[in-house]
């Protein structure tokens, strides 16, 4: 008996060793493991960062059920002493992070990893009302305030919001319910807003199903945005790309927008309100530009611009199944201009109108709009186009008393769709000339002759924000 119990302790003691033994070789393995776990990420940046963290060092929980508005604001706060220590990265890893409306800081990344997901909170009582635009006077969707955007930052320098594709989702469904059946106290909230800030890079996302405005830099300067894919279904109200508005020095390449509205939406201001505050939009160049928008355009701009739009430069755009090409809508009361538009290499497929300016365009902010304020539309290029698959070229029409005026263009087909418009283009005050353009242009755009037809270029010196070079940032990080 007594020996039986001996046998069965040292059996005991045997397997408590073994066992000892086995955890502790796991236990080892385990720490080469997380040594080995530390990885490195690279990527291009205006600006690299002397600090990491993880948004899981503040608690945050990608299960998509678990609010982490806190743990993101609480992640920014903290990294914001670092603003002038090197600056700050914030690393969301894969994962589904639900999350209400947090601001950003100077001098700081936020970095969504391959398969990270910003998931925007549902909770209308989560979105902060902040107060309209100074250069919109109101709301776009009711009077008054509107509600705070997904991530936003006011009066900041140096702001990155790049990674490797993430998604940031908008579950925009329930806005448009709501929009559709009036039911908006507020203006919906945007995915990406920067006011008052400069030097702004925006890269390498997907951003899905924005209530509204995808990314709208405003009052802002030095911007990038590129690599970026916006996906919203074809009839969502308003989900307008990329609008940079009152805007000065911005770049916008190689970004795959397909949306309910304008792929890229070029603002400044509205009507009494946007003529006051005067903030112009100036110096864009827009490259590599694609775009499906059956009901909007490729680019507007407008018809918001009272602030005015000076020097946009669009270069290589390719609209499939979209409206219309580059398109400004403007009306009486607006005040502003459009002028100095150059664009270069358009490739269109099955489109209304290739080109269309509207001087009646309406949509005013109040009923309070000057009728003396009339925009000045002039000097706007278009060269190298080629679209099929079209019903009407072109509908051009100027404001009575107030022409639009020096349209250039030049060296461009269009082939019509077999249930064309019986006229190609119609034309009312506008004043302008053409080269090489088929079908046969309107009588107030006289064709110059075929050897004309390298007219309407870009102005040769190129503009300061394409001299901004990216960084390669390298990080070592150990999760
Ligand atoms: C974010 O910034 C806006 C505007 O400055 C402010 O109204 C809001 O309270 C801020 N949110 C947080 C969580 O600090
Ligand atoms: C942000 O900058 C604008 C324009 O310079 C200024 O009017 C405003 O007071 C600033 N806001 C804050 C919170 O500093
Ligand atoms: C990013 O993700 C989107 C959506 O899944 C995809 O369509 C796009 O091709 C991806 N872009 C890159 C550069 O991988
Ligand atoms: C041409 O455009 C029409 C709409 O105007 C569209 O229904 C049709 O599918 C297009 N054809 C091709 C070949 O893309
Ligand atoms: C006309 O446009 C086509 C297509 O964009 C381009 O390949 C060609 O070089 C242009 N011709 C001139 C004279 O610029």
């Amino acid at each position: 008996m007594k020996k039986l119990l001996m046998e069965k302790t040292s059996w005991l003691l045997l397997v408590i060793l073994v066992l000892v033994l086995l955890v502790g070789a796991e236990g080892r393995k385990s720490r080469i493991l997380d040594e080995s776990s530390s990885y490195d990420l690279e990527y291009k940046a205006i600006s690299c960062r002397a600090h990491s963290a993880s948004i899981t060092d503040f608690g945050g929980v990608g299960d998509g059920k678990t609010l982490n508005t806190k743990a993101f604001q609480e992640a920014v706060n903290q990294l914001s002493q670092y603003a002038s220590d090197g600056g700050s990265q914030l690393i969301v890893p894969a994962g589904q992070w639900l999350t209400g409306s947090f601001n950003l800081t100077s001098h700081f990344t936020l970095f969504l990893q391959k398969d990270a997901v910003l998931l925007a909170s549902q909770e209308i009582n989560e979105w902060a009302v902040i107060d309209p635009l100074p250069s919109y006077g109101h709301g776009r969707d009711a009077a008054g305030g509107r509600y705070i955007s997904l991530l936003f930052g006011t009066n900041l320098t140096d702001v990155i919001i790049t990674g490797e594709n993430g998604t940031i989702d908008g579950q925009g469904e329930l806005w448009w319910q709501k929009f559709h059946s009036k039911k908006l106290k507020y203006t919906r909230p945007y995915l990406i807003e920067l006011m008052h800030s400069d030097n702004i890079q925006i890269s390498d996302l997907t951003l899905v199903n924005s209530p509204s405005w995808n990314i709208h830099p405003v009052y802002s300067s030095n911007i990038i945005i590129q690599g970026i894919t916006i996906l919203a279904p074809v009839k969502s109200p308003n989900t307008d790309g990329i609008n940079p508005d009152s805007c000065t020095n911005v770049r916008l390449e190689d970004n795959y927008i397909v949306s309910g509205d304008d792929c890229v939406a070029v603002k400044s201001g509205w009507d009494e309100y946007g003529i006051k505050y005067g903030m112009p939009t100036s110096q864009l160049v827009i490259r590599r530009l694609t775009c499906i928008s059956p009901y909007s355009a490729a680019i507007a701009l407008g018809s918001e611009m009272s602030g005015g739009i000076q020097d946009v430069r669009a270069e290589d755009i390719t609209a499939i199944n979209t409206e219309s090409g580059v398109r400004i809508k403007t009306a009486v009361g607006r005040g502003g201009f459009v002028k100095d538009v150059y664009v270069k290499g358009m490739t269109l497929h099955t489109m209304k109108w290739v080109f269309w300016m509207t001087g009646n365009y309406g949509s005013h902010a109040d009923t309070h709009w000057d009728p003396n304020a009339l925009p000045e539309i002039k000097g706007i290029n278009y060269r190298d186009v080629v679209a099929e698959n079209v019903s009407m070229a072109a509908r051009l029409e100027g404001i009575s008393g107030d022409p639009f005026t020096g349209i250039c263009m030049s060296n461009v087909t269009i082939s019509m769709a077999k249930k064309a418009k019986k006229y190609p283009w119609t034309c009312t005050d506008i004043e302008g000339i053409t080269s090489g353009v088929q079908p046969p242009p309107c009588q107030l755009l006289p064709d110059q002759g075929p050897e004309k037809s390298e007219m309407c270029d870009f102005p040769t010196e190129s503009l300061p924000i394409d001299n901004i070079e990216m960084q390669r940032c390298s990080y070592r990080l150990n999760y």
